[in-house]
């Protein structure tokens, strides 16, 4: 036989010399959820092993997790009722959770990258992520509320604003608004094709912040589409994003493959609450090793073309990382 693939798997330095792609600590970006209170650690159910953080606890866990070599995270804040409406006037209150987070952590560590989300879910009643009148998702009445919501965040320290709304013009209108205000160095990470998934599930859950009518369809994109991704992409270029973002993650690889071979700026991936189920689920039934797991699907992101993940797996990844070359 001339061709013998297998010559090239026989033992673990061969395959280590031939390997083709691999997951470094420094692409990995945790999401965190971040709670009013002190010392509160709260697992969440639907999310094995992520719990919802005080500040204290947060800065913690932040200064552990860039020990490991992780270089950002992205904040979410879990607010109580009260505090939400339907204008979410909550999200630019410079003195919020979101923003004393944000403060705390630059604070205690600079050299981490600070991302925030911006969208009005966690701060609605609606529970949608634009201004809902009429069981409508308004867009141009949303995006002052965004601009401000991603100025209050820009004041408090944040490094990338990372709008998640999927509104029309929020990136134009945000680059505007932050330069404006005098922050031309706060970049903008856009979920360029945020498809409305079934796996943001256990999210909603974390935040309570599920859609209290209709659902997210008329903004949040038709998951049966590719081509409608890469004119999202065209389009928040043009406008302005430093970097951009498909989400889901896993069933949605193809999409991934084809916006990192398009552009010339970096490329994120979301590997969302419901994927990280998945399998932590699985790992708890006993139907598969949860490291082997992980590990096989942040390299799938890799091989799609992801410069970075965000994955609530950053942590348990960076440490199995940390001397290996995975
Ligand atoms: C909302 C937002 C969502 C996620 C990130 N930002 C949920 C949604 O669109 O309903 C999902 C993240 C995840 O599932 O891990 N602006």
């Amino acid at each position: 036989m001339f061709e013998r693939p297998r010559r090239n798997r026989q033992n673990p330095s061969i395959r280590a010399l031939v390997r083709e792609n691999g997951v470094l600590v420094s692409d990995l970006v945790w999401p965190l959820f971040v709670i009013e209170g002190q010392n509160v650690s709260e697992e969440v159910p639907s999310l094995p092993g992520v719990c919802r953080l005080s500040i204290d606890n947060l800065v913690k866990e932040c200064e552990e997790a860039h020990v490991l070599g992780i270089q950002a995270v992205l904040l979410f804040p879990c607010l109580s009722e009260e505090l939400k409406n339907k204008k979410a006037t909550e999200s630019a209150n410079d003195k919020g959770l979101l923003q004393r987070a944000i403060a705390a952590i630059k604070e205690k560590i600079p050299t981490l990258t600070v991302m925030s989300d911006v969208a009005m879910d966690p701060y609605s009643t609606d529970g949608h992520d634009g201004l809902v009148s009429h069981g409508e998702i308004l867009n141009d009445e949303t995006l002052p509320i965004l601009a401000a919501m991603a100025v209050s965040q820009a004041r408090a320290g944040v490094d990338i604003v990372a709008p998640s709304d999927m509104m029309d013009g929020r990136v134009a209108y945000l680059r505007q608004e932050l330069d404006d205000a005098g922050f031309e160095r706060v970049g903008i990470l856009s979920y360029t094709a945020k498809y409305a998934s079934s796996f943001y599930g256990p999210f909603r859950d974390v935040l309570d912040s599920a859609p209290k009518a209709g659902d997210k369809k008329t903004y949040q994109m038709d998951t049966a589409n590719i081509r409608e991704a890469l004119r999202e992409t065209r389009l928040d270029i043009e406008e302005g994003a430093d970097i951009v973002m498909v989400k889901p993650g896993l069933p949605y690889l193809d999409v991934l493959k084809t916006v990192s071979e398009m552009v010339d700026i970096p490329v994120a991936v979301y590997n969302v609450s419901g994927e990280y189920a998945m399998l932590k689920l699985m790992a708890e039934k006993g139907l598969g090793n949860y490291d082997d797991l992980m590990m096989e699907v942040l390299l799938s992101f890799k091989r799609a073309g992801a410069d970075m993940i965000f994955t609530y797996h950053a942590k348990d990844a960076a440490r199995l990382l940390r001397g290996s070359c995975v």
